[in-house]
């Protein structure tokens, strides 16, 4: 039987950091053994809160793709593709535009969350509103059945399984596959000032590219118990980052437990713990910093990586798009 196909992706904004690394590439490593994977670099959807700056998206391009080989995806069982050189998924979103409603699109709690963070106010750009439509054809386009995002992003699941649903009504038969999101467990890696959300422009990220002192650095600023403030004194855990992170790349669960403990009832400090998380950190990113220091002295060889990919993900993408106009009874030549 033919493995079940995973579509994943990330818009090219900046070079990817621990965040994505706890929350889905970690994920996608283990995905490859039993689906077959796409991998978007979503150029276009990056485009939809970045027409200003089309060069940082540009540029990003080749960044993220680096961060992708060097902790291991595998370019021969997953597909690493470039969103803006697959033109089927443009013609999808065009299809699709007219299968929803602008009311239902302004309802969609993501997008109006993300609207008031980016304080587009009323100049709302007409593509951004409309990216979940886009990210409907990117899903279908792929035939994929599997799709691992942030807890965010459930809801553009929702969007693309109605509008997978009117395609099938209109086609009078199951033309597409609806979709399932998966949802990781642990949720979402705050930052290392104990912030949320991770990222790059709060200035509260770990590269995965960082350099060792720039991960000594990290890990010394590391929020962690503001009332902690003598080691005899008792600690809190929850909101502690650094527990926080022990507990995503720690594999000794026993080992934390105890630190946990200790920690809570007084009598360990913050400085021994961060210790532990430093060095952890530090085995985690090294090999990821080398391989991809040597990958990047050889651009052309990723940028062929990103060609093959997107040429499989042409074939597939096509061929739902034929099958999508023709099941809805437009006029083929
Ligand atoms: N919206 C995703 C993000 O912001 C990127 C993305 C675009 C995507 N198309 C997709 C993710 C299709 C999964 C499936 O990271």
């Amino acid at each position: 039987m033919a493995k079940p196909i995973i579509l994943t992706g990330d818009r090219p904004t900046g070079p990817l950091h621990l965040g994505h690394y706890a929350g889905s590439l970690r994920s996608r490593l283990a995905f490859q053994d039993t689906h077959q994977q796409f991998l978007l670099l979503a150029d276009m959807q990056a485009l939809t809160d970045n027409a200003h700056d089309t060069g940082k998206v540009r540029n990003n391009v080749v960044e993220v793709a680096l961060d992708y080989l060097a902790v291991g995806i595998d370019p021969e069982r997953s597909s690493i593709c470039l969103q803006s050189q697959l033109p089927a998924l443009a013609e999808l979103s065009m299809l699709y535009l007219n299968l929803v409603t602008v009311a239902r699109l302004e309802r969609n709690p993501t997008i109006k969350d993300e609207i008031r963070a980016r304080g587009f106010g009323r100049d709302i750009p007409a593509g951004f509103l409309c990216y979940p439509v886009a990210q409907a054809a990117d899903i279908t386009a792929f035939r994929a059945t599997v799709v691992p995002v942030g807890e965010d992003q459930a809801p553009l699941i929702e969007q693309t399984n109605e509008i997978v649903r009117r395609v099938n009504a209109l086609a009078g038969h199951a033309l597409l596959p609806e979709a399932q999101a998966i949802i990781p467990r642990a949720g979402r890696l705050p930052g290392v000032d104990g912030r949320a959300k991770m990222s790059k422009s709060a200035g509260n990220a770990i590269a995965l590219s960082a350099s060792s002192d720039d991960i000594t650095a990290a890990v010394r600023a590391m929020f962690t118990d503001p009332d902690h403030l003598r080691v005899a004194d008792p600690g809190k855990v929850e909101g502690n980052v650094v527990f926080t992170y022990l507990d995503a790349f720690d594999d000794d669960h026993a080992a934390v437990a105890d630190l946990k403990a200790r920690y809570r009832r007084g009598g360990l400090g913050d400085s021994t713990v961060k210790r532990r998380l430093e060095d952890i950190l530090q085995a985690l990113i090294a090999p990821i910093r080398a391989r991809r220091a040597e990958l990047a002295r050889n651009r052309d060889h990723v940028i062929d990586v990103i060609r093959r990919g997107t040429l499989r993900a042409r074939e597939i993408t096509e061929r739902t798009r034929d099958e999508v106009m023709q099941g809805l009874g437009l006029f083929r030549l």
